[in-house]
């Protein structure tokens, strides 16, 4: 079999935090994965990185009164005690703010604009005078335009889920210094993403497949994909620049703009190869451009959109070296008793607490592994399900058949196994399992390599406890059977160890260790124990997991949430509005109207034109806002309801002689809006009372 060239990447984490849980279990699965590649004898480069760069983390800079590049320094430093305490194993941890990023990042923007792919617009945009800098979005709030909540977001509003400009926003204040922004006006440059040889490329990427011969993208993804990328296939273009001041890398010769920090960041996984290659001593555009080579992200499923459309596109266009990925494998996210994790409601699991509570990172690995599929599904994290886990299968199935088998050849037979055993029907069934569980990893079908050696564990015990092996050892007369059969458990020991191996590194060091064996790979399978070479005493392996000293600490019960007096409800997302009286409702003259002509205003995007008839020997030209909700054929005909005595209104496309009613939630974008119309039976002209 030829060897494979595998370039591996993990989602470049924001240099804001610590790492949670989420990040954490991102690694261990690319981690597994690429053991599995490096068992398989394939040369895998496996990178990550700090994503550093932007202005949330050039604001938290400033607040704790560091440089940004100090900053993030510190939290560089505090990565090592994660990735080593999970076996996490990257062959390279790089900085977005690298000086090969830098290059790199420049050198792609270069490219770009050589094939016509970059231009420029002014764009309009919040600035704060105070703070002399542009706001994005999130730094802007104010009062919601939709249903008045106060201190909304610049884009959109919790309270009645409205999305908006952030420049429609009432009274809008900077939270950076509380100031009114002001609006200004700026250049920024843009990636031609609605290109058609772009969305031309991009249909085909998304549908493709890597060299390995499976598709690029998950089927959930591809759906995704396909909705964005839609049957007119049009791409908004993206803006990729930033202006000072700004903690990122300046776009080549316009000093004082800067790549937004989505651009750089992929171009990160590049740098940190680059990085790695020139430590490692191989030849990165030689690596890259070799058309063996794979290359394989895995992700989140929250940053598909720029992993499987900007990024793709991005590489292809600025041609080699560079390479479009194989695969982006996204994962979903870890829930905790099926509710997303969150700071507040104290539902987090801390990577931290995790180890520093004395669990072995290697349970979390089993745990994580046995969940896991290539698909993009959420993991949920319960502490029984994870006690049995460990103790049942990782002790109670696997470890164990170590411990009843070492002892004996260990004390009895000065550590030499019955070579005989070797070829016994079980250790031939086992083995020839193994491959499946291989390619199981290779799938990422994770929890299905997982079941598999479990059910083959269950067979090994099954076995001893048939053989029960405490009963031979008592009878001198039995001792070559004691020898055989605690050799076939020790030699099936050993293939599931090997079959573990990619989730458990650690424990399968030691095994090696005491069993005396090279590192275990998957052409391992093939070579048994061997008379010739003994075996150690045997070392403990893996304690239990403790619920009480354990995960009851890591996951504290919660106390029930106190009542809280219910919200009122919102109908249609409004509070009923005030009391009226019946005079007031008999000032407005409702009546039934046929349209007669509907038709789309040309010039607007909103506006249908009615012509109806209101039963008056006339007809009435009305503007209604709902083009968005119906084609203007299909109300003709139709019976409407309308306001025939509100004030005619000018507007820009003629006078509208009245008000069609229909209903809408407050946010109509959300559910649709709906035309009122009168029971069959009624007739032009009918008042509504
Ligand atoms: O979503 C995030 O956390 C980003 N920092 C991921 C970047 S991945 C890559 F593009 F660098
Ligand atoms: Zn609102």
């Amino acid at each position: 079999m030829t060897q494979r060239k595998l370039f591996v990447t993990t989602a470049l984490p924001y240099a804001n935090g610590a790492f949670h849980m989420g990040h954490i279990m991102e690694y261990i699965q690319a981690d597994i994965w690429v053991r599995h590649e490096r068992m398989c004898g394939n040369i895998v480069h496996f990178v990550g990185a700090d994503d550093v760069h932007g202005a949330p983390i050039m604001i938290a800079a400033q607040k704790r009164g560091l440089t940004p590049q100090a900053f993030v320094a510190e939290i560089a430093a505090g990565r090592r005690q994660y990735l080593d305490g999970f076996h996490i194993s990257h062959d390279y941890w790089g900085s977005t703010d690298s000086p090969e990023n830098h290059a790199l990042s420049q050198e792609v923007y270069r490219r770009l604009k050589a094939r016509g792919l970059i231009y420029t617009k002014d764009v309009e945009q919040f600035y704060d005078t105070v703070k002399g800098m542009f706001l994005a979005d999130r730094f802007i709030k104010g009062t919601c335009p939709r249903c008045g909540a106060p201190d909304q977001y610049g884009d959109n509003c919790e309270k009645c889920s409205a999305v908006y400009a952030p420049t429609e926003v009432i009274n809008p204040y900077s939270t950076l210094s509380g100031s009114t922004p002001e609006i200004r006006s700026s250049t920024h440059y843009f990636f031609k993403l609605s290109d058609p040889q772009c969305v031309e490329f991009l249909r085909s990427w998304t549908t493709g497949k890597g060299k390995d011969g499976t598709p690029s993208v998950q089927e959930e993804v591809l759906a995704k994909d396909s909705e964005w990328l839609g049957a007119d296939g049009h791409l908004s273009d993206w803006d990729i620049s930033r202006d000072a001041p700004y903690f990122g890398i300046e776009i080549p010769d316009h000093p004082g703009k800067y790549f937004y920090v989505w651009l750089d960041a992929p171009v990160g996984y590049l740098a940190a190869l680059k990085a790695w290659s020139e430590k490692k001593g191989f030849d990165f555009e030689a690596f890259l451009s070799d058309p063996e080579t794979e290359q394989i992200h895995f992700i989140g499923k929250d940053i598909i959109y720029f992993h499987t459309l900007f990024w793709p596109a991005m590489l292809k266009f600025s041609g080699q070296p560079f390479r479009t990925p194989d695969h982006v494998n996204a994962h979903g996210f870890m829930t905790v008793n099926g509710e997303k994790m969150s700071k507040s409601r104290g539902t987090g699991i801390s990577p931290l607490e995790y180890l520093e509570l004395g669990m072995n990172a290697e349970w979390l690995r089993y745990y994580l592994a046995a969940k896991m599929n290539s698909r993009v599904e959420d993991v949920d994290f319960t502490k029984t399900d994870f006690a049995q886990r460990v103790n049942s299968d990782l002790i109670g199935k696997y470890v164990n058949i170590a411990s009843r088998a070492a002892g004996f050849i260990v004390k009895r037979f000065e550590g030499r196994v019955n070579d005989a055993a070797m070829k016994d029907a079980l250790v031939e069934k086992i083995r020839s399992r193994v491959p499946e569980v291989s390619a199981y990893y290779e799938a990422r079908e994770f929890a299905r390599a997982t079941r598999l050696v479990m059910e083959l564990a269950d067979l090994v015990n099954e076995y001893v406890d048939e053989q029960k092996p405490w009963e031979l050892a008592k009878n001198p007369e039995k001792m070559n059977e004691l020898q055989y059969v605690s050799s076939v458990a020790l030699e099936c020991f050993r293939l599931l160890t090997l079959c573990l191996k990619p989730v458990l590194p650690a424990t399968a060091e030691r095994v090696e260790n005491f069993l005396s064996i090279a590192p275990l790979t998957w052409a391992s399978a093939g070579v048994p124990l061997s008379s010739a070479n003994p075996i150690k005493p045997y070392q403990h392996l893996m304690q239990r997991v403790d619920m009480e000293k354990q995960l009851n600490r890591l996951i504290p019960e919660r106390a029930p949430e106190p009542e809280k007096a219910p919200e009122p409800a919102l109908p249609g997302g409004e509070a009923i509005a005030p009391e009226v009286t019946i005079d007031d409702f008999s000032k407005l003259d409702m009546r039934v109207a046929k349209v007669l002509k509907c038709e789309a205003v040309e010039g607007s995007t909103k506006l249908l034109r009615f012509t109806l008839d209101v039963g008056e020997g006339r007809t009435r030209n009305v503007f209604s806002g709902i083009q968005s909700a119906y084609k203007p054929a299909d109300l003709e005909g139709k019976l409407i309801i309308m306001i025939a005595n509100l004030a005619p209104r000018k507007m820009r496309f003629g006078v509208s002689e009245g008000m069609i009613l229909s209903a809408s939630h407050v946010s109509d974008k959300a559910q649709g809006i709906f035309v009122l119309s009168p029971d069959t039976g009624a007739v032009p002209g009918m008042r509504v009372r």
